[in-house]
């Protein structure tokens, strides 16, 4: 029956951790199988009753249920799926049977707030520069970050050839100006501890206390939930 079929690529998004753009680069790098048949038109479509789609030889496993978890991450953990070194990722952490991973990655020694999921649609939106999700970080430095270097950074600063955005800083504690609150708008790797870095500060700790309306309210270090239907369409129509 014609309604049962659905595009390829999107059967493969809702099914995996593979975004949709990508999987259609697969289609065309020839390494999705429909019955074992390789196909190499995107818009292909599939009976999910039927059909076996596999990528790489891996057979894609049917599951209707997306995952939206939010975790407070504790220090020395990786933001991967898996590690080499066989260090504790945060997927460990959650421990669920349903295969998720982390939406973008905070650094080993970053505690604090990170979304896990199995829906690699929503991973890609809430991550794309276009949606400026904001994101808070407490930030211990090594001595007094002083007026001008704040003023600096939060016009934006040029970290390897490309200017960083404004963002927002603030001092949450009265008289303590080595505990600094940054607001940013972008995701770029390391970005929070280069800007610091730049101005010869050592990061000493580094937490994220919020991503978009989302605050680690309620989880201690370690303690995740699942975020509510409202919750994360809140981080996508922001
Ligand atoms: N910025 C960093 O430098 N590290 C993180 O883990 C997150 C943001």
């Amino acid at each position: 029956m014609e309604s049962n079929l659905v595009r390829i690529n999107k059967f493969i998004a809702m099914h995996s951790d593979i975004a949709r753009r990508t999987v259609d680069e697969f289609i065309l790098q020839g390494r999705v199988t429909i019955n074992g048949v390789s196909i190499t038109q995107p818009g292909f479509k599939v009976d999910p009753s039927k059909d076996k789609v596999s990528v790489d030889g891996e057979p894609i496993k049917i599951s209707t249920k997306k995952i939206y978890v939010i975790l407070n991450k504790p220090v020395n953990i990786i933001s991967s799926v898996s590690d080499e070194k066989r260090r504790k990722t945060v997927v460990d952490i959650i421990n669920l049977k349903e295969r998720i991973f982390p939406v973008g990655r905070l650094d080993f020694d970053t505690t604090g707030l990170i979304l896990l999921t199995n829906d690699g649609d929503f991973a890609n939106k809430i991550m794309h520069p276009k949606y400026k999700v904001d994101k808070t970080y407490i930030v211990q430095i090594s001595r007094p970050l002083e007026e001008r270097h704040k003023i600096k950074l939060m016009k934006g600063i040029k970290i390897e050839g490309i200017r960083t955005g404004p963002c927002e800083i603030a001092f949450p504690k009265r008289n303590d100006f080595s505990t600094v609150s940054i607001t940013i708008h972008e995701g770029r790797n390391r970005q929070v501890r280069n800007m610091f870095e730049h101005y010869g500060y050592f990061v000493r700790s580094l937490h994220r206390s919020s991503y978009g309306p989302l605050t680690l309210a309620g989880l201690k270090s370690g303690e995740w939930r699942y975020l509510t239907a409202k919750e994360i369409s809140s981080l996508i129509t922001e």
